[in-house]
């Protein structure tokens, strides 16, 4: 049987709802019929809603994720978004994305109660590290090796060195891994190639529907390889 890939795109602080479900209604109904691959989009809380209602509508195999979650429950927390409310929404959420751990003070702490949350919320957490040194906590079973250089560079890493890291982690953790950083259509499949990689973890490239199209196929074209 043929392996999972993720193909998870993530917009950060990108696209107003308008733009998201434009985005909705082109890449919907271009994903290929295929079991093993697992698009996931991680719009803005604010777009999360409609963005639901759009994929529920057009019935396309998308998931929806988010790109945080609240280290705390539902209570007296200004501006946070708690797992309980955001299940409504979304079955995945990045955690620790390294522009969170930079900008935004995330600790390994904070990463390892922010997958508490989602656990105890039926929320998928998709923890990002650095590299082998950083923790994964209990309970994960979707990581991204994301090294800081990589991201938005244009300089991803090597497959060797991501392929290095993600058989170190699996063997840890028995987690899923896939690479992000500076992942394109010209560069996708020599992630994919490697077995112990089950996808990818996308930001730049994923926000043009018909560049995120042209990689969704690439990975079907690969998906019939591996
Ligand atoms: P990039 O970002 O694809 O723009 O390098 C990846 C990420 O930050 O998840």
């Amino acid at each position: 049987m043929s392996k999972n890939i993720w193909i998870i795109a993530n917009w950060k602080a990108h696209k107003t709802t308008t733009e998201a479900l434009d985005w909705i209604s082109q890449v919907g109904p271009n994903i290929p019929e295929n079991d093993n691959i697992k698009v996931v989009v991680c719009p803005a809380f604010s777009a999360l809603s409609e963005v639901k209602n759009a994929v529920l509508a057009g019935g396309y195999p998308i998931l929806i994720g988010s790109q945080d979650i609240s280290a705390f429950g539902v209570g007296a927390y200004t501006g946070e978004e708690p797992g309980e409310v955001l299940k409504q929404f979304i079955g995945l959420t990045l955690i620790g994305h390294s522009e969170r751990r930079e900008y935004f003070g995330e600790t390994d702490k904070t990463v390892e109660e922010k997958v508490k949350m989602a656990l105890n919320s039926d929320i998928t957490p998709l923890v990002c590290i650095q590299g082998t040194a950083t923790p994964v906590p209990d309970g994960c079973k979707l990581v991204a090796y994301e090294p800081a250089f990589a991201i938005g560079t244009g300089t991803p890493d090597t497959p060797e060195n991501a392929r290095e890291v993600a058989l170190e982690i699996k063997a840890k953790t028995g987690a899923e891994v896939l690479y992000g950083g500076s992942v394109d259509q010209s560069n996708i499949r020599n992630f994919l190639k490697i077995k112990d990689i089950n996808g990818v973890l996308i930001g730049k490239a994923s926000l043009d529907p018909n560049e995120f199209i042209k990689i969704i196929e690439e990975a079907a074209v690969e998906s019939s390889e591996v």
